[in-house]
């Protein structure tokens, strides 16, 4: 039997419910009422699903077919419609002016930013979450290739307008607010 690739492994044991990332669950009433949305490099497409319910068109992709299978089974299951497929976003990365909404949380290509603004439509939007260099607990990558620097968010994606942005690094009480990651919402 041929031997399961990094993710497969992981989605292969993984029995929780995919659930949204932050950046979208608390900027649900920035999204259009309707309109194609992305989510690139969705897992098991907690985005996906979230971006479904609220009527838009979605497309999730991901190079993990084990994770798409799952999305698949869950996008059934609540009887939501989404176009789910393996797909390898830095070899084909969205088409120009294809999109409204894309959704990125967990990944980071930074010669894919670039792109990403170009695939949206004009007043399309941008949200954006992962993890940074500076955090309080171990979660995520160690590798600094796939950390956030300081406002890196901000310069990736410096020619679209900033609508909301968090990035509170090691600022005063690290017992309280939102930590290890930044996040953005911009609009094309
Ligand atoms: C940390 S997971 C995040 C998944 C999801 N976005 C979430 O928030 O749960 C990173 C995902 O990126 C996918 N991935 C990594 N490289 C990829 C590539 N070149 N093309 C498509 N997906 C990729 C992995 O398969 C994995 O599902």
């Amino acid at each position: 039997m041929a031997e399961l690739s990094k993710w497969d492994a992981i989605y292969s044991r993984k029995s929780a419910e995919p659930t949204a990332s932050f950046v979208l669950e608390q900027s649900q009433h920035l999204l259009p009422s309707q309109g194609d949305a992305l989510d690139l490099a969705c897992g098991q497409g907690g985005n996906a699903l979230l971006l479904a319910k609220r009527g838009l068109t979605v497309s999730a992709w991901d190079n993990s077919s084990v994770a798409i299978e799952q999305l698949v089974e869950s996008a059934k299951a609540s009887s939501l419609s989404i176009d789910a497929k393996v797909r390898d976003v830095i070899q084909n990365p969205p088409k120009q002016d294809s999109l409204d909404v894309i959704v990125v949380s967990y990944f980071l290509d930074r010669a894919l930013c670039p792109l990403l603004v170009k695939a949206l439509r004009p007043k399309g939007l941008l949200l954006y979450q992962t993890y940074c260099q500076q955090k309080v607990q171990l979660q995520g990558p160690s590798n600094p290739e796939f950390l956030l620097k300081n406002n890196e968010l901000l310069s990736l994606f410096s020619p679209m307008n900033v609508r909301v942005y968090r990035e509170e690094a090691l600022l005063g009480d690290l017992e309280q607010g939102w930590r290890n990651q930044a996040l953005l919402v911009a609009e094309r």
